[in-house]
């Protein structure tokens, strides 16, 4: 297996795409803020994650991260360069809200933030957790705690009356899998903790987190378009032997239909409750809970990287599944290059629901390094860029309603565990001087976007 980066791939082109589609970049609080001990913001499980000797490569940090605190009114700038129409970004809960009352000066930089997209004709999307929860919540009980959800609904009130009079596009979660299976279940993010039951749990009380945080935001915001943001993968059995078919079975239950059944279908699938019957009994769905969780949406988030290809072996906690990477191209952290799997998961979405589709992150970690005139050439990430817009083109002539775009990350940032080493930006970043330098892969996005929305180039 080769990692094959440079090979021109299908070249997507603007007129593909409907007039309103929209075109955007993404990112979330932890990963690019800093500030974190500034501003009144109190320290989140990723603070004392990180803190914490072997959890994060190279002992690195979200401290200062890109420092977009300080510099958010010059990133701003850099997507008005890029000619983006809306920027996906989240508040963090520690910032917004201290010792569970509102804190100004948090909510003063979101504010802040807001207005100066609006001034530069970038609509605002927020998303309300991406993975920073208050350590103070994690200290008594975290997401297996159903009292979390409820502070969390809180939290989303605070914001929605600050915001939403500015604020259109809310997404409750960004990823709900990933906080309750990485967070609670292997260990790999925040809070690190390694309990089968407790990740399930997590899993139902994020997603009633979900569905309260609408009732209140809907409530505070009546022309609010509301959303949640899922992490999908196609899950293909590595061939037709009947073991490595249930595997793929397992897996795409607890990773993808975990969260769309409840949250799609009111219900959770039938075959993953047998599954998990050695691990739980389920016992914290309450009466109720299921109706709140599937509380009526406005549009669908779906974040796309790669496709699972399993086979039977060891999986924590759900009985045996190994994942393989059989791509013939390679991103940077083993993910492999896969747009195919953009189109089965956008199809998949819509046989669900009828509801618009937005991929609210899409993208590729690459070794970057500026060359010796100072620019960034990213082919691989020009290349896995186009490939998965032409797949957004066949999913749109798939009948799927994607009305929408955004890419993983405006910046290189703060990669959870990975650390500063793993590179997603379309615009690099020196990490000593915080100098931003647009890479090759934002040229060629700014350029595909303006043309889409006939903006005219001011030379
Ligand atoms: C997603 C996360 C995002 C980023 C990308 C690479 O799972 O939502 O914060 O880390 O992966």
């Amino acid at each position: 297996m080769t990692a094959d980066n440079t090979q021109p791939g299908p070249r997507p082109d603007p007129s593909d795409f409907p007039a309103e589609f929209v075109w955007g970049v993404a990112t979330a609080s932890y990963q690019i803020e800093g500030a974190a001990a500034l501003g009144g913001r109190e320290p989140s499980i990723w603070d004392t994650f990180a803190a914490t000797p072997g959890r994060v490569r190279n002992g690195d940090t979200g401290e200062v991260a890109v420092d977009h605190y300080h510099r958010y009114a010059d990133d701003v700038s850099l997507m008005a360069d890029l000619g983006l129409a809306a920027y996906r970004f989240s508040v963090a809960w520690p910032r917004v809200l201290r010792g569970g009352v509102p804190n100004p000066e948090g909510l003063g930089f979101y504010d802040r933030l807001v207005d100066s997209l609006l001034e530069r004709g970038i609509e605002p999307w927020l998303t309300l957790y991406h993975w920073d929860l208050p350590q103070h919540l994690e200290d008594r009980g975290g997401w297996p705690e159903r009292d979390t959800a409820h502070r969390f609904a809180d939290m989303a009130g605070v914001v929605a009356a600050r915001l939403g009079d500015r604020v259109k596009r809310w997404t409750t979660l960004n990823e709900p899998w990933c906080s309750a299976f990485l967070g609670y279940g292997s260990g790999r993010h925040a809070p690190g903790r390694t309990d089968p039951g407790d990740a399930l749990a997590a899993a139902h009380h994020l997603m009633l987190a979900h569905g309260l945080a609408v009732d209140v935001v809907r409530a505070a915001v009546p022309d609010a378009q509301l959303s949640v943001t899922l992490n999908l993968y196609p899950v293909t059995a590595l061939d037709d032997r009947p073991g490595n078919l249930d595997a793929a079975r397992r897996v795409d239950g607890l990773q993808n239909r975990w969260f769309l059944d409840p949250i799609l279908r009111g219900e959770y699938p039938s075959d993953v409750r047998s599954d998990l019957e050695p691990v739980s009994n389920l016992s914290w769905i309450r009466d109720g809970d299921l109706e709140v969780i599937s509380r009526p949406l406005d549009f669908l988030g779906v974040n796309y990287y790669t496709r699972h290809v399993v086979r039977a072996g060891a999986y924590p906690g759900v009985g045996e599944a190994e994942f393989t990477v059989p791509h013939r191209t390679v991103a940077a952290n083993g993910w492999g290059v896969d747009p195919d799997g953009l189109v089965e998961v956008l199809r998949r979405v819509a046989d669900y629901s009828d509801l618009p589709v937005y991929v609210t992150e899409n993208g590729s970690a690459w070794e970057d390094r500026p060359g010796p005139d100072g620019t960034v050439h990213d082919p691989g990430r020009v290349a896995y860029l186009q490939s998965h817009l032409d797949a957004c083109r066949r999913a749109i002539d798939a009948g799927v309603p994607l009305a929408g775009y955004f890419a993983w990350s405006l910046l290189d940032n703060f990669e959870w565990a990975e650390g500063y080493d793993m590179r997603f930006g379309l615009v690099h970043v020196d990490y000593a001087t915080q100098r931003r330098t647009v890479k090759s892969s934002g040229r060629w996005y700014g350029e595909f976007v303006r043309a889409h929305r006939g903006v005219i180039l001011t030379p």
